[in-house]
């Protein structure tokens, strides 16, 4: 027993657990013995209360709005960092040093280029494929070229699945972009940086190389950054869940990038653009006829972007690219008349009892669709920029997992509420 303990009372017993401690944050209950010790299993559906394990990557303080990397606030690191930069210190746990950094990057950059039969893979897709589909099956489809990464056993290994699925993902991203337009793959230039690369494989032409904006460049890494880790969030813990069988990092991460796309998760960034663009078009609707649908329990419609399991105050990510989005759009003397209305539907939220109430503030979903907008992005790609970004994390994640000695299969326990044993009755007799 360790000094820090709890106790729980059950009808007829008591179960007394270990409290485990937290650097900062959580403390946890181990129940890991309740169900042996006493035959009750805890019922916590979504996993609200219940710490799926002990991690060193990611802190959020959703009371404080405050979201680490790795002990760094995330504000400083989008400030300071590229994406690249990001992507080591989540996957390793500090920061490189020039030379650490200077040979990550070249090793990523030697590895941006697909196997040329890849191709046929992206020529199969009908045109009207979402990137989303296409990104997973490719995340599938290049484990296929690398039989070493199916089973990786040394951490040499582990360490090339990553540098790979990172220097690949933009090239895929950009395949799948091209193949949706009906235009030319463009190969990756290794002239370029990370984030210049993936833009000139999105928006130049073999006829045509489209110049590359400093400024874009800038808006997009910091992007990147912001979405780069969120610790136990919905996709994470799919990624944990089916690397816990063992499974290997193409696999999980693919299966990650299914649970993302969902609406109430990353989807929601073109969930969002949808929901400002209905308001937009549609000359009854108003930012209070909204908010009344938002709060009808049997309407099924959500005010996306907003809300959040952990946040109870303003999400980090969205403040920093709430503001972002205005410097771009005022840089590029542009306009966007959802930005306008997103500004509108969030002032009146928040002044709302029902969101004030339940703590709900605007997500990084509320904003960022407006400024990959306003980046050149179709609506299309958001949640494939969101996997682009989210990928390091996912990684870090998996090699975590499979580095800890408490991991276990992911296999929750039910409480049956189905029909107990009863015979079976033949198919003439019913
Ligand atoms: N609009 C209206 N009501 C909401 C919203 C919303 N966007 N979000 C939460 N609520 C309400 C719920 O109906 C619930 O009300 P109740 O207490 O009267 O039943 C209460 O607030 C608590 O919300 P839950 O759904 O229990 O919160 P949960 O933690 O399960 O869900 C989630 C979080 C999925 C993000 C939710 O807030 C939501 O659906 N938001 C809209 C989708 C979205 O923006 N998703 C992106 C999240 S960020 C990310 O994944 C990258």
């Amino acid at each position: 027993m360790s000094e820090h303990t709890a106790s729980i009372g059950l009808e007829t017993k008591s179960f007394d657990a270990d409290v485990l401690q937290p650097s900062v944050g959580n403390q946890g209950v181990d129940i890991r013995k309740l169900r042996p010790e006493t035959g009750y299993v805890t019922f916590d559906p979504g996993f609200a209360n219940t710490a799926m394990a002990r991690s060193s990557i990611t802190y959020i303080d959703g009371a404080a709005g405050q979201l680490l990397y790795r002990g760094y606030d995330i504000e400083a690191v989008a400030a300071g960092a590229s994406f690249l930069e990001v992507a080591y210190l989540l996957l390793y746990g500090k920061l490189p040093n020039i030379t650490e950094l200077a040979s990550w990057e070249a090793d990523v950059s030697s590895h941006t280029m697909l196997n040329e039969e890849m191709r046929s893979f992206f020529d199969a897709f009908p045109r009207r494929a979402h990137p989303m589909a296409v990104l997973a099956s490719a995340t599938y489809a290049i484990s296929t070229f690398y039989d070493v990464y199916r089973r990786p056993t040394r951490i040499q290994e582990i360490d090339a699945g990553a540098r790979t699925l990172i220097a690949k993902m933009p090239t895929i991203a950009a395949w799948a972009y091209k193949k949706s337009i009906g235009e030319p793959y463009m190969y990756p230039n290794n002239e370029y940086s990370y984030v210049e690369n993936f833009l000139h494989m999105m928006f130049s032409r073999p006829t045509e190389i489209t110049p590359i904006d400093p400024a874009i460049v800038k808006a997009l890494n910091v992007l990147l950054i912001l979405h780069a880790d969120h610790e136990m969030n919905c996709s994470t813990a799919t990624v944990r869940s089916v690397g816990s069988s063992r499974a290997n990092m193409f696999a999980s991460v693919a299966a990650g990038m299914g649970a993302l796309w969902g609406p109430l998760h990353g989807g929601a960034n073109s969930a969002v653009i949808e929901m400002l663009q209905a308001i937009h078009d549609d000359p009854d609707a108003t930012i209070e006829s909204t908010l009344e649908r938002a709060k009808d329990k049997d309407d099924d419609f959500k005010l996306m972007g907003f809300g959040h399991r952990v946040y109870t105050n303003y999400d980090p990510r969205a403040k920093a690219i709430s503001t972002f989005a205005q410097e771009m759009l005022d840089r590029m003397d542009a306009s966007d008349p959802l930005l306008d209305i997103a500004r509108e539907l969030e002032a009146a939220a928040l002044e709302d009892d029902y969101f004030v109430e339940r703590k709900l503030f605007p997500n990084v979903d509320f904003y960022s669709g407006i400024i990959f907008r306003a980046l050149g992005f179709p609506e299309r790609m958001f949640t494939v920029l969101f996997s682009i970004g989210r990928l390091p994390g996912w990684i870090a994640h998996w090699m975590e997992m499979n580095r800890d000695p408490d991991t276990r299969i992911m296999r929750p326990r039910q409480i049956y509420v189905g029909e107990c044993a009863r015979p079976y009755v033949p198919l003439e007799d019913r």
